[in-house]
């Protein structure tokens, strides 16, 4: 079985669904690391009650470059079995961008969420731009990591309609709720080896 590392900065509930999915089965990974660049999370507390092993990796005030950061959340991964080989890496709200020593050596085993159709609205405050943009429709999307920012290889994509009067609050929630069930999904392809990459695009079996 495969080993999943989930790296987290915040509240983790992308990380809480994710859980929640392979304890009822529906996802078959084993659940080897959670790892935050934040302590004193909720979803670091989170996942402890969940039963899974987690570590804190502070980024603030660490005294190195990107990739000297990186190098500690590989040797954590490898740790507990999340090696290039038999790993998944899932970015859940990890709000770091990551060295690209890191992509190239989990090569396609690192994905993320984003909450936008890509490639509309990259980067910070996704659900804001698209409010702004005047755009009628939004969502989330499961992508591959590669050493851009959220330019790598779509995997998932599920739509939101923008209502009248939405706020980047109201808009953030509904998306919060697709994004739970998209990336479960998307991991559960990623599990059974249903995700064919063909140069920048993914192919669905
Ligand atoms: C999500 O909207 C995710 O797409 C974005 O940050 C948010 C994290 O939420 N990258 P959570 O920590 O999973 O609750």
């Amino acid at each position: 079985m495969l080993n999943l590392g989930i790296l987290i900065s915040g509240q983790g509930s992308n990380m809480e669904a994710i859980l929640k999915s392979i304890k009822s089965k529906k996802i078959h990974i084993n659940p080897a690391i959670v790892i935050s660049n934040k302590s004193d999370v909720r979803g670091i507390k989170i996942a402890q009650k969940l039963g899974i092993k987690t570590e804190i990796i502070q980024s603030k005030n660490f005294k190195g470059s990107r990739s000297d950061y990186d190098k500690k959340i590989i040797s954590t991964l490898e740790k507990y079995g999340v090696t290039p080989k038999n790993g998944l890496v899932c970015l859940a709200g990890f709000m770091r961008i990551i060295s690209p020593e890191f992509v190239k050596k989990y090569k396609n085993r690192i994905i993320n969420i984003h909450p936008a159709l890509l490639p509309a609205f990259p980067g910070l405050d996704a659900q804001k731009q698209a409010i702004k943009y005047g755009a009628k429709y939004s969502g989330c999307t499961v992508h591959f990591v590669d050493s851009g920012v959220d330019t790598g290889a779509i995997i998932l994509q599920s739509i939101v309609k923008i209502r009248k009067g939405e706020t980047e609050k109201t808009l953030s929630k509904l998306i919060l709720k697709k994004e739970h069930e998209t990336y479960s999904k998307a991991i559960k392809l990623f599990t059974e080896n249903k995700i064919k990459i063909s140069g920048r695009k993914t192919i669905i079996i």
